[in-house]
């Protein structure tokens, strides 16, 4: 079952990587492991999955070798951080794929809070109907948590990155797009997850280390589509109806959160929710 064990992650703890032809999802096998006492580190890649899971319940497909579709177990020791602070394990390992992106591609990545990347913006004559102005989504990444009393006992970070697509499917027009559609080139699977998981060793390293949030959240405030954007903000409420706010995102603070600040001059402070990035404003 085993495909191209990636070698050259020594100085990583991500010794243990697995790369199979199909699986019900990456994500919901590592969580199962967690369960299971599995160590930190174990990484699973998987050339299909037959039940991907994106946020928010959403399915996330993609054909066989189209994408890299990747999940990593951590255990950081509940000490290290506070239960508010998980997003920035997921900005780690989005910043770590824009590293990597970059050092394979001459593709500008960015990150759209809180967990996707995404390029470039395009010169679009309209807002798109359901769509971010300008900017298509290249990856993807979901988080999921075992819980065991009230800490944080593992966490998969699960990510999905359009790499080879044979084209752009209509219904994903100016919302989506693939690394090799851009570049012009086919991906290099294997290179890009090991590029990936070394630079995520050391983000992931320096966030389990005393003020080593601070480094992190300057490399994502540099590294985000969304920040002085004017944006729609979606989230789910406690009645599980969906409530949306607009206005400008003028910051992130030290926990990974969204401020907002609306028309009206109030600010919010956004937790979890879906961002639209729209036209800006006009001067
Ligand atoms: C999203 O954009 O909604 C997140 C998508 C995350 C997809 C990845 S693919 C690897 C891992 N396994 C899953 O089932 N989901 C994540």
């Amino acid at each position: 079952m085993e495909r191209n064990p990636i070698t050259d992650l020594r100085e990583t703890r991500f010794k243990s990587v697995e790369w199979v032809s199909e699986i019900e999802s990456t994500n919901t096998e590592l969580l199962r492991r967690a369960r299971e006492e599995a160590p930190e580190g174990e990484v699973l890649i998987a050339d299909i999955q037959t039940a991907g899971r994106g946020r928010r319940g959403r399915v996330w497909e993609a054909p066989a070798g189209t994408s890299l579709m990747m999940s990593i177990l951590l255990r950081p020791p509940p000490a290290a951080f506070n239960i508010s602070q998980i997003s920035l394990f997921t900005s780690a390992l989005a910043l770590a794929t824009i590293s990597a992106i970059q050092e394979l591609t001459a593709i500008t990545v960015q990150v759209k809070w809180p967990n996707d990347l995404v390029t470039d913006p395009i010169e679009l004559p309209t807002n798109p109907i359901d769509g971010d102005f300008g900017y298509r989504k290249i990856a993807g990444i979901l988080t999921e948590t075992v819980i065991v009393g009230r800490e944080v006992n593992a966490l998969v970070i699960g990510i999905g990155i359009n790499t080879d697509w044979p084209e752009v499917p209509p219904h994903l027009e100016h919302k989506a797009s693939s690394l090799n559609l851009i570049c012009g080139k086919k991906t290099d699977r294997d290179l890009l997850s090991k590029k990936i998981l070394i630079n995520f060793e050391k983000r992931y390293a320096a966030l389990l280390e005393i003020g080593g949030t601070t480094k992190l959240l300057r490399e994502l405030k540099s590294n985000s589509a969304t920040l002085h954007k004017q944006v729609k903000v979606e989230m789910l409420t406690a009645a599980e109806s969906i409530s949306v706010i607009e206005g400008t995102a003028i910051d992130i603070d030290n926990d990974g959160q969204l401020l907002i600040r609306l028309a009206n001059g109030d600010e919010k402070t956004i937790n979890v929710g879906d961002v639209h990035h729209l036209r800006p404003l006009p001067r």
